[in-house]
């Protein structure tokens, strides 16, 4: 029984001093314990044989029994918890955060600066008590020239190159469309915005097939052209400078009488004449006049009771003249560089 003893403790001896048991993973450690301190295992195995040791050498063999238990378990646990220390180190150190790498960033999109314009020109005009209402893109050839006073064959239907989808249907030329269908749904008073894109077969540095309008809208008792120079003042502070001054000039629409052309004073010189302005201190942002007594008839309202006027404003124009940008296609052509400095 000694000799067993013995050789057991040799032979743990040798398993824990080979270099192999630096490397055993947990499993690995738990089933060389097994072998040993498991129920059918060797140590287990001596325990059970205790009952053929002659009486008067159990107490001392029963004592080397315990003590090769006791001191194999303090091996075997020393064992797993240096396996334990060792496996969080390695976990550790795969996980390690270098600081000082470049972080990952997902690229934050911008928004578009024709629907920057849109926003600030909704906030302005709706600040000033104006709803807004979209009409179709595709419209009657009614709603965009008949009922504002352009008939059919009118030399007028020149100053917009249309888009025919069939003979009645057309992608509209103007968002002026929208005053009518307003006009033929509500009564006065009116005030709305009627934002959106519109379409002519025109094409250079400052013209595009597509483009954007915002039209507005005022009808009620008493309105004059005083209250059309009024909002615009307000308009051009508010979008431009404190200092941005409006400028009428006599024009011609066929549902505006009288008509007018609104320049703004140039927002990068003052007045003074610049490279924008083309040295003339003024740039033309929009048209407008009094709506025509033709069209409020067109719609129902009686033109002896009340009058209105109305504005189109060109929303690239706006941007291009904000954000000094040269050429209208570039808004169009989806280049990234360009679209990224209006983040923020
Ligand atoms: N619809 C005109 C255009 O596209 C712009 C315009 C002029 C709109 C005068 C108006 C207006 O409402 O009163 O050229």
């Amino acid at each position: 029984m000694k000799e067993q003893i013995q050789a057991l403790r040799a032979e743990l001896e040798a398993l824990f001093a080979q270099e192999e048991a630096a490397r055993w993973t947990e499993r690995q450690a738990y089933e060389h314990k097994m072998v040993y301190l498991g129920k059918t295992g060797s140590i287990s195995a001596l325990s059970k044989g205790m009952r053929d040791v002659p009486a008067e050498e159990r107490p001392e063999t029963g004592k080397l029994v315990g003590e090769l238990r006791a001191w194999a378990e303090e091996k075997f646990t020393a064992l797993e918890e240096e396996i334990r220390a060792r496996a969080l180190a390695e976990k550790i150190a795969g996980e390690k955060i270098d600081v000082t790498l470049p972080g990952k960033f997902a690229e934050t999109g911008s928004v578009h600066p024709v629907t920057l314009v849109r926003r600030e020109l909704i906030e302005i005009f709706s600040g000033m008590g104006f709803d807004v209402y979209e009409g179709p893109e595709i419209e009657k050839d009614y709603y965009n020239f008949q009922a504002l006073n352009i008939p059919a064959d009118h030399p007028a239907r020149d100053m917009q190159d249309t888009f025919f989808v069939t003979e009645e249907f057309l992608l509209r030329s103007q968002t002026s469309s929208g005053q009518i269908r307003v006009m033929e749904n509500k009564k006065p008073p009116i005030k709305v915005l009627s934002p959106g894109r519109v379409y002519r077969s025109d094409s250079d540095a400052t013209h595009s097939p597509m483009f954007h309008q915002m039209e507005g809208l005022v009808v009620d008792k008493g309105i004059t052209l005083n209250d059309l120079k009024g909002l615009l003042d307000e308009f051009a502070r508010r979008m431009f400078t404190a200092r941005t001054k409006t400028r009428l000039r006599p024009s011609y629409f066929p549902f505006t009488e009288p008509s007018v052309e609104v320049d703004l004073s140039c927002s990068a010189c003052g007045g003074a004449g610049c490279r924008l302005c083309k040295g003339t201190g003024w740039i033309e942002v929009l048209g407008a006049g009094m709506v025509n007594r033709r069209v409020l008839e067109n719609c129902g309202i009686d033109p002896d009771v009340y009058t209105g006027f109305a504005f189109g404003i060109g929303l690239e124009r706006i941007a291009m003249i904000k954000y000094g940008i040269g050429d209208i296609r570039l808004l169009f052509e989806g280049d990234v560089r360009f679209l990224k400095q209006f983040r923020n």
